[in-house]
């Protein structure tokens, strides 16, 4: 018996472009949130935010191979799509686009280089990351051709790179920015928060204070390393077991800023792993 969300959900690409098609008829307006799924009260708050900018939403789910590497989580990233059906479908989202098998086809030879805001950062750990992420997010603008996109401001050097492709690549869409969803502690929410056994859980709660008193700190002195020195130290005080970076950089070229504040806005970023799950948080450093 076919499920009573089968008609919102979609698999094939003739279907979306039909769907779209239709609405442009009508002159609605097409706001797309892609995801890799095992949704969260976060992701529906991209939802929230795309239907302030369009008249019709379309979702996407699908866990992109390219932007994994050996060793990471890509076999045993949390799936679970009915209920993600369940909640899109609450959230007023009007299209889940899921595609049926692989976005790449056997003779995929396309990559893209990415530069600006990319680089550095997230790019130090893991240099596969933003050139698989600017590929999918690419591949799916070009098939559902919204007039615009919605990213979360958790992945904020994700969501400088997208901009940065969009604009560069003159994809005719608009990219909008959503805040960041945290728990009751201030822990982000993410897909891999479920990962954690409840120790764990309460380690990774402790992130979102570090953070906090370390933008303080930074806004209150103006220098920079003494308060992310300080951070790394209670952080791994705190249980995690790794830090990658506790970084300042600037708001919108993600340049790194070593020592004191600058003219313009700045913003905090660290990536930290608790227990075998890397975390990745950012906000603003108030000036
Ligand atoms: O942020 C994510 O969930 C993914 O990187 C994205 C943008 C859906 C691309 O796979």
């Amino acid at each position: 018996m076919p499920s009573p969300l089968s008609p919102f959900i979609i698999t094939s690409e003739h279907e979306l472009r039909t769907h779209v098609q239709n609405w442009r008829a009508k002159d609605e307006t097409i706001g797309f949130v892609p995801t890799m799924g095992a949704l969260h009260t976060g992701h529906l708050s991209l939802i929230h935010k795309a239907k302030q900018h369009a008249s019709k939403i379309v979702t996407s789910i699908y866990i992109n191979p390219t932007q994994f590497t050996e060793g990471e989580d890509l076999s045993t990233y949390p799936r679970s799509e009915t209920k993600d059906a369940e909640l899109l479908h609450n959230a007023g989202c009007d299209l889940i686009y899921i595609p049926d098998g692989s976005l790449y086809g056997p003779d995929h030879a396309t990559s893209l280089h990415v530069g600006g805001a990319a680089l550095g950062l997230e790019t130090d750990y893991r240099p596969h990351f933003f050139g698989g992420v600017a590929l999918i997010v690419t591949k799916l603008l070009n098939r559902v051709q919204p007039d615009i996109a919605v990213f979360g401001e958790k992945d904020y050097q994700q969501l400088l790179t997208i901009r940065r492709i969009t604009s560069d690549l003159d994809i005719p869409v608009e990219i909008y920015g959503a805040p960041i969803i945290r728990e009751d502690d201030g822990l982000a929410m993410s897909s891999r928060n479920r990962y954690f056994d409840e120790d764990a859980r309460a380690i990774a709660g402790q992130l979102n204070l570090i953070m906090r008193t370390c933008a303080k700190t930074i806004s209150e002195t103006g220098e920079i390393k003494p308060a992310t020195e300080t951070a790394i130290n209670a952080l791994l005080t705190a249980g995690f077991t790794s830090v990658d970076y506790v970084s300042v950089a600037d708001a919108q070229t993600l340049e790194i800023l070593p020592h004191t504040l600058g003219e313009n806005l700045a913003r905090l970023l660290i990536a930290a792993t608790c227990e075998n799950v890397r975390l990745i948080d950012n906000c603003e450093i108030k000036t």
